[in-house]
């Protein structure tokens, strides 16, 4: 029988992906066809067909990034939306880096191990601190979707391109930006109970609208026993940032106290609207 592209996922993937290559990578260093092979081996490209058939993606746009963890695409759906794929490296390396945070998550308790389980298992956890940061009204990409080792969410950025890291841009008002990103680890910390564990300037977009928080893969639940150590690394890298531009910053001290106040958690608890 033959075969049309339909029941050969392998094929339709593998077409998309050489035209990426081909187009993003052709002039390029060995080293970048390397990491796109990594990327993209037989498992990752089902996972993306699986998502090709749900009309999630309909075709993968261009490289965002290339970062130690994981590499990011932009990508278009079916219906002509605009996503950003994440997708997670199950290499050996990328296991080592990440295993060390999922050991000492309450959630994660019972996975470690299995290399791959626990690549997917990261995966999950970005998903899902993403919703409770979303849910907390922190501003992060949406989460869409995430299936074994890719994570699909709201694209950040124009049709052109990205939106650019909050070191690469010229602030108008940094101190209301400082204040923004005061507030979400604020809302994090108390609303979601989350402590972001990697917050600095690399770790924000900017989009027009303000800050967006992203890379939450590592973010650790307030429960953790470091998770105090973490929250000041998190406001001394924004302080830092924030003083370089002669912005009158707080002291971390001063920080750290509001963020912990419990105070605006009984408030809402209380059913005030
Ligand atoms: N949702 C998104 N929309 C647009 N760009 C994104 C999005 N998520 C990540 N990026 C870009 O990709 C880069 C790496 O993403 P990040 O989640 O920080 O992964 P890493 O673990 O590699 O640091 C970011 O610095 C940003 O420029
Ligand atoms: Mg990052």
């Amino acid at each position: 029988m033959p075969r049309n592209q339909q029941d050969n996922p392998y094929a339709v993937i593998e077409h998309a992906v050489q035209k990426l290559k081909a187009k993003e990578y052709g002039a390029r260093e060995d080293q970048d066809r390397k990491t796109m092979d990594e990327v993209f081996d037989r498992r990752a490209m089902l996972a993306i067909y699986k998502l090709m058939t749900e009309g999630l993606i309909e075709s993968i746009d261009f490289p965002i990034s290339t970062g130690k963890e994981a590499n990011i695409f932009r990508v278009t759906s079916k219906e002509d939306k605009r996503f950003a794929l994440k997708i997670y490296r199950t290499s050996n390396a990328t296991f080592k880096r990440i295993a060390r945070y999922i050991e000492a998550d309450p959630r994660f308790h019972g996975i470690t191990g299995n290399r791959r389980k626990v690549i997917l298992a990261w995966a999950t956890k970005e998903y899902r601190n993403l919703l409770r940061l979303q849910k907390a009204k922190v501003r992060v990409p949406e989460p869409i979707k995430f299936y074994q080792n890719l994570l699909l969410m709201e694209y950040i950025g124009t049709e052109q391109m990205p939106a650019p890291m909050l070191r690469n841009v010229l602030l108008e008002d940094p101190m209301a930006t400082y204040k923004i990103i005061l507030k979400y680890i604020r809302l994090a910390y108390q609303k979601a109970e989350l402590v972001h564990g990697d917050l600095s300037e690399y770790n924000i977009l900017m989009e027009e609208a303000g800050p967006v928080i992203i890379d939450v893969g590592q973010a650790l639940t307030t429960e953790h026993p470091n998770a105090d150590d973490y929250l000041k690394r998190d406001i001394e890298n924004i302080n830092r940032y924030f003083r370089s531009l002669d912005v009158k910053i707080k002291t971390t001290e001063e920080v750290m106290i509001q963020v912990k106040k419990k105070r605006e958690v009984k408030k809402a608890k209380g059913g005030k609207k």
